[in-house]
């Protein structure tokens, strides 16, 4: 028999007893000098942090990103010059349940990437999806409102959604992905990832392109219908945690290849639809798409709190030759995470291994809760004793010109700043006959729950209409409503 170690407090001191609490005599009253008891009992009513407060169920595996492609005509970006290797935490997720729900419920899935660069993390916080429901972050937390639970009874409420999605017809295009057997991916092996936001990228030279991100699962797209998306939550809801743990213990390593479109600086002022809009994919036949590398999943976390619970993304880590786009989403997603990291977690959650970089940090900011390791004499800039220093030219090439009044609209100032013609390419052109027929029936699935009212069905085939006549029109069907 292998010796095993002896138990211990978390101070290392060798632990009185693993059963037997400290008494007065066999059956007595209990101790309150038995401080191991008292460290067990404490630190168990401590052992949770919130939840992610959207994205909380998930999993996710380390990897690395290979770039085979030359395109340091497009960025400087150390991580994406040919040949290089990153290493990478990819964490999947559902949106809208929480910690313990079922991984194939309807829902986008979360498609989180943290590169650990030489530059310092790089975090490419995604979905599965190219597009989101709305363009503006003032309505993020309404939007989630919705899809969560009613004030009242605790429950969620389709007809809150429909709700939601019927007065913001800029959700139509990311409702309609949701409604196809997109919205039920049989595993997380079997998703694309999308950056889905703009970035700007910019070379050695200083010169600005911007570029969307596609990462193609190399297992192919896989989905379950409605029906057997159910029956998994029922029998085994945690089947995407299980299947990617599974796969990579038995060393099938998952791939995705990866892609990028990139649109010459100039052309975003007059291209035919904003091209910062977060509602809104960039055609392929406008801006193919480039494949410049793969990633690989390949190691498996040890242990799910440490590496998976308290691992914090957030959009606003970008290194030199990466920036932030006007998109109004992105730009409020770069103030949200480490805003929310800082309350889930704590303001010292980037020393954690899962979140320290794998960079040196020489950064002035200091102490705080759980800090364990400080700068060092000068504390301050600008100093004279040799503290260090930033260098701005790191950063050349990572702006654009803004000028204008201050306002709170989104003028259209495209020509097809619509919300309804990517839907309906989507409709008219991608999706095959049986997608088609799935995207009915799941949509008249899910405003057939009882929560919705008559009153919101109308609205409902109103706003399938809106794409297209024939969708609209099959809805109604489905409901059995304006002589369907
Ligand atoms: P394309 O025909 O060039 O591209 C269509 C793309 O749609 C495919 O390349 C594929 O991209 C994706 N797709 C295929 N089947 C499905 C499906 N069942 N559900 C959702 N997406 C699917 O046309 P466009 O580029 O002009 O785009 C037409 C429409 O396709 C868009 O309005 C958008 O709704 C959708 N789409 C476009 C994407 C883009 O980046 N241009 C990306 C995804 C969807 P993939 O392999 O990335 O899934
Ligand atoms: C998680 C806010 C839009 C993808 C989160 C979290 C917050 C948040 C607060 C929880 C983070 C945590 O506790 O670790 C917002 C806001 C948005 C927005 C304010 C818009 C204004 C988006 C969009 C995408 C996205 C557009 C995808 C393109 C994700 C993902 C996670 C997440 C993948 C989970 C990250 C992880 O795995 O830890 N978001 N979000 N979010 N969000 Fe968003």
């Amino acid at each position: 028999m292998t010796e095993r170690p002896v138990t211990t407090t978390d101070a290392g001191i060798p632990a009185p007893s693993d059963e037997f609490s400290q008494s007065i005599g066999p059956n007595g009253p209990l101790l309150l000098q038995d401080h191991y008891l008292i460290q067990k009992m404490a630190q168990f009513n401590r052992e949770r942090v919130p939840e992610r407060v959207v994205h909380a169920k998930g999993g996710g595996a380390y990897g690395v990103l290979e770039i085979t492609e030359d395109v340091g005509q497009f960025t400087k970006a150390g991580l994406f010059q040919k040949g290089k290797q990153t290493d990478l935490l990819l964490r999947f997720s559902t949106v809208a349940g929480e910690l313990g729900s079922a991984d194939t419920a309807r829902d986008p899935r979360g498609f989180a990437l943290k590169f650990y660069t030489e530059q310092g993390n790089y975090d490419l916080v995604g979905n599965n999806t190219p597009i989101f429901f709305i363009r503006d972050p003032q309505k993020f937390s309404d939007f989630i409102h919705s899809q969560k639970r009613r004030a009242d009874t605790h429950l969620r409420d389709n007809n809150m959604q429909w709700d939601f999605w019927t007065l913001s017809p800029e959700s139509a295009h990311q409702v309609t992905f949701l409604m196809t057997d997109r919205g039920t991916p049989y595993s997380w092996r079997h998703v694309n990832g999308y950056g889905s936001h703009t970035f700007l990228w910019y070379n050695a030279g200083g010169a600005k392109f911007w570029v969307k991100y596609h990462f193609k699962t190399d297992q192919g797209i896989k989905n379950f219908t409605a029906a057997e998306a159910d029956a998994m939550a029922a029998s085994d809801p945690d089947h995407h945690l299980r299947d990617l743990h599974t796969a990579i213990k038995n060393g099938e390593f998952p791939t995705w290849t990866v892609q990028i479109q990139v649109m010459p600086f100039e052309e975003a002022a007059d291209y035919r639809f904003n091209p910062f809009d977060l509602t809104k994919v960039w055609p392929h036949a406008d801006y193919p798409p480039i494949t410049i590398g793969r990633f690989t999943l390949n190691r498996n976390p040890q242990n799910y709190f440490a590496e998976i619970e308290q691992a914090a993304f957030e959009p606003a880590n970008m290194v030199p030759g990466v920036a932030a786009s006007p998109d109004k989403m992105l730009q409020g997603r770069l103030f949200s995470y480490p805003d929310t990291h800082r309350y889930r977690i704590g303001p010292n959650y980037l020393q954690l291994p899962v979140n320290r970089p794998k960079a040196p940090v020489h950064s002035y900011n200091k102490d705080g809760a759980m800090r364990y390791e400080n700068p060092s004499d000068p504390v301050y800039a600008p100093n004279t004793v040799g503290g260090p220093a930033a260098d701005p030219q790191l950063w050349a090439g990572e702006s654009w010109d803004v000028a204008g009044e201050i306002t709170r609209s989104a003028y259209r100032l495209h020509r097809e700043d619509d919300d309804f013609s990517q839907p309906r390419a989507l409709w008219e052109k991608v999706l095959s006959d049986v997608d088609r027929e799935h995207l009915v029936t799941n949509i008249v699935g899910h405003a057939s729950a009882p929560a919705v009212t008559a009153e919101m069905k109308p609205r409902v085939v109103e706003y399938w209409r809106n794409i297209h006549k024939d969708l609209g029109d099959r809805v109604a069907k489905g409901l059995g409503i304006n002589g369907g």
